[in-house]
């Protein structure tokens, strides 16, 4: 019997933390300001704030989810509004990283909210998702056209696509199949 264990956060957060560590290494932990995109409960804050990151903020749509988050006290500062509306809470590349989980999907965050998205973030930033595999792949989803337009429009360089694994044979007690991206990039630059 195959149960569904949610991992994208145990995947994702280490990569951040190494894209962090490589690309803004005078920045101390405690100071680097992180956007955690789609937070809902906090399971991205959590782990962030176990390696010792503390500078986060979240945004959320959902009052509920938020409420959830809030209980565990791990943010500086919660935003609850959707991601498109960013203008009315922060600055322009006021980031040094921003982190999404699970958030980019059809019913949610399209292709178009990374243009919104990179505007957040510091040229020099990073900026760290988890996809599903069938989501991004997807061309009339259009998630992998959208980020390799950016690519080669020389906005964003990729640091790190790593396939991940989202499910878990309970008998094999072995991860069975491959379900999802974590993508990073590093902000070159912004839209003038
Ligand atoms: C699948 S949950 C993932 C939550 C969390 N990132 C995690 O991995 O546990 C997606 C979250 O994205 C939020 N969301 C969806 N669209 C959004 C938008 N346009 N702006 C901000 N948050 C959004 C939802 O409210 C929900 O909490």
């Amino acid at each position: 019997m195959k149960t569904s264990k949610y991992q994208s956060p145990e995947f994702l957060v280490p990569e951040l933390q190494k894209a962090i560590e490589n690309t803004l290494p005078t920045l101390d932990k405690d100071a680097v300001q992180i956007l955690d995109i789609g937070a809902g409960s906090g399971l991205i804050g959590e782990k962030l704030r176990a390696r010792g990151f503390t500078n986060l903020v979240a945004i959320d749509l959902s009052p509920k989810m938020l409420a959830l988050a809030e209980k565990k006290n791990i943010y500086k500062a919660m935003v609850c509004d959707s991601l498109y509306n960013w203008r009315k809470h922060f600055a322009m590349g006021q980031f040094d990283a921003a982190v999404s989980c699970s958030v980019f999907t059809p019913g949610q965050l399209k292709p178009e909210a990374f243009d919104e998205i990179i505007s957040l973030i510091k040229p020099g930033g990073i900026m760290a998702h988890s996809i599903r595999k069938d989501t991004y792949i997807t061309p009339e989803y259009g998630y992998e056209k959208k980020l390799k337009e950016m690519e080669e429009a020389g906005k964003i360089r990729l640091l790190k696509k790593e396939k991940i694994i989202k499910y878990a044979d309970d008998r094999a007690n072995e991860y069975t199949v491959p379900s999802g991206y974590i993508l990073v990039h590093q902000i070159v630059k912004h839209d003038e």
